[in-house]
């Protein structure tokens, strides 16, 4: 029974994320008419800045996003902005904003500002009156930095505004083949059947990033990449893969199987802390062809601080008893590649002579996000022609060729927070993460941190362009298994 909401106020609206993401996705909404006529956007800051020079900065943003600017689908998009200079964490602050936006609106509130102030924006909001029936709240990761801080930020929230209006945002939901995940699963009889110990090996996810810390460095070092990444993402892939069918695509169906899954996680401990997980920080060397810097040269200091994680996790539940999940995550890595890789057993029993036994590879299901999208599944094939005896096999991809079978003039690769914003619009909260999903993944995350604390595993350095240091391949062979790189 909620209205579609016909305004958005972005907070942070002069901020890298508005720039980057954010006012490019929205113009893509409007080309493609996914905004009603009387769809408004405040953006609003602290920062000074008259409205011609706003919309020259906004224009930057989108025209380099969109590689050139329709200039008549920018020219209906700027008549939708404006800007106001507020400090929303403040009484006066809230009244300008509450006077810009008027009356008989729906506002979305998108907090794209540091999350520490999360609590005292939704409150002079809601002391302003501003959080009326329909309004809703976008909040940009990270919620806490632990389970602790996460209860905090989440508690003062929840104070303004009832938890079906907060739409917490992981933007690898918003990714084309996140969400192909579940047509590729739910959408299929193939798989299904076969998805479980009975059939699949293991499982690897990784993302891998080429990009260093840089100038992130003051948020990046009091997080790491296993509060940074797997907290959030890499646990949300995990959740995707590992979920029971949800009846129906409601927003509670998909969440509440994904926070069965993370209830289901085995706790990372002292005893074994050392044998399930690798933590590593990049030091100089040579990444995409270029000599770079290590972390600490950035950070300026010594920093205890982890740039890449691989873990082992284990799902303790009946359809995962014995199957586990490989992550791993880094800054510096040798390539950008996020991907999801389903290991199947071997054959049970081979019927081919020795050479052809020796080619013998199980299936494999890889699901490639980044940097192309792309689905195969490596099946066993005959080498084709005469081999001295018997045969020769060969494991070849099945490939679904994503690229071409979607490419045209109409095929742009969405930004993933076009399909957010769209869905915050129109009061869908399945790509969301609830609140209770946000805590479950902190408790499992902070017992890995507290681990770590308590065995003092301090990063061990990986020369940047690697795949991370020597103990994240021993993670995997510990079990004769092998990354796929
Ligand atoms: C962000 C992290 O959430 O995700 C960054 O804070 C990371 O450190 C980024 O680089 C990766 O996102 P994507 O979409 O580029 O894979």
């Amino acid at each position: 029974d909620q209205p579609l909401a016909d305004m958005l106020v972005l907070f942070g609206g002069t901020g890298d994320l508005a720039q980057r993401m954010l006012f490019p996705s929205l113009y893509f909404l409007d080309a493609d008419g996914f905004l009603s006529d009387s769809f408004a956007i405040i953006a609003t800051a602290r920062t000074e800045l008259d409205h011609d020079a706003f919309i020259a900065q906004v224009k930057e943003a989108v025209a380099a996003r969109a590689e050139g600017l329709d200039e008549k689908a920018w020219s209906r998009f700027e008549k939708r902005l404006s800007y106001v200079v507020a400090d929303a964490t403040k009484p006066e602050g809230a009244a300008t904003l509450k006077a810009a936006i008027g009356d008989g609106r729906t506002p979305i509130y998108y907090l794209a500002v540091s999350p520490s102030i999360y609590g005292r924006v939704a409150a002079a909001l809601s002391a302003a009156g501003m959080t009326g029936h329909g309004t809703r709240i976008i909040l940009e990761k990270p919620i806490g930095r632990d389970l602790e801080s996460s209860k905090v930020t989440n508690a003062a929230v929840a104070e303004a505004f009832p938890e079906e209006s907060i739409f917490r945002i992981d933007h690898y939901l918003g990714k084309e083949t996140v969400q192909n995940l579940l047509a590729l699963r739910f959408a299929n009889t193939l798989f299904e059947p076969l998805w479980n110990n009975l059939t699949i090996d293991h499982v690897q996810i990784t993302v891998a990033e080429t990009e260093g810390v840089g100038d992130r460095w003051p948020y990046y070092d009091e997080y790491g990449a296993l509060r940074d990444m797997v907290q959030n993402h890499m646990l949300q892939l995990l959740c995707l893969v590992a979920m029971e069918p949800p009846a129906d695509m409601e927003p509670d169906s998909v969440r509440n199987e994904k926070v069965k899954v993370l209830r289901s996680l085995r706790p990372v401990t002292r005893s074994d802390v050392q044998t399930v997980s690798v933590r590593g920080q990049y030091t100089s060397g040579v990444s995409s062809g270029q000599s770079v810097t290590g972390y600490e040269a950035e950070r300026g200091q010594h920093s205890d601080t982890e740039t890449f994680v691989a873990l082992r996790v284990d799902i303790d539940n009946w359809r995962w008893a014995g199957v586990p999940f490989f992550l791993r995550t880094g800054k510096r890595l040798p390539e950008r590649r996020t991907q999801i890789a389903i290991q199947f057993k071997p054959v049970p029993h081979s019927i081919f002579d020795d050479a052809a036994r020796e080619d013998l590879a199980a299936n494999r299901l890889v699901i490639d996000l980044q940097p192309d999208e792309d689905i195969e599944l490596l099946l066993m094939n005959k080498a084709p022609g005469l081999a001295e005896r018997g045969m020769r096999l060969q494991s070849l991809p099945l490939s679904l060729s994503l690229a071409k079978a979607y490419s045209g003039p109409n095929a742009r690769r969405r930004i993933a927070y076009e399909r957010l914003i769209l869905d915050v619009i129109q009061n869908n909260s399945t790509l969301f993460v609830r609140r209770d999903e946000v805590e479950r993944a902190w408790e499992w995350v902070d017992g890995v941190a507290d681990a770590w604390r308590e065995s003092n595993m301090t990063p061990k350095p990986y020369a940047a362009g690697s795949w991370g240091p020597a103990g994240a391949f021993a993670l995997i062979e510990r079990s004769d298994r092998a990354w796929y790189d």
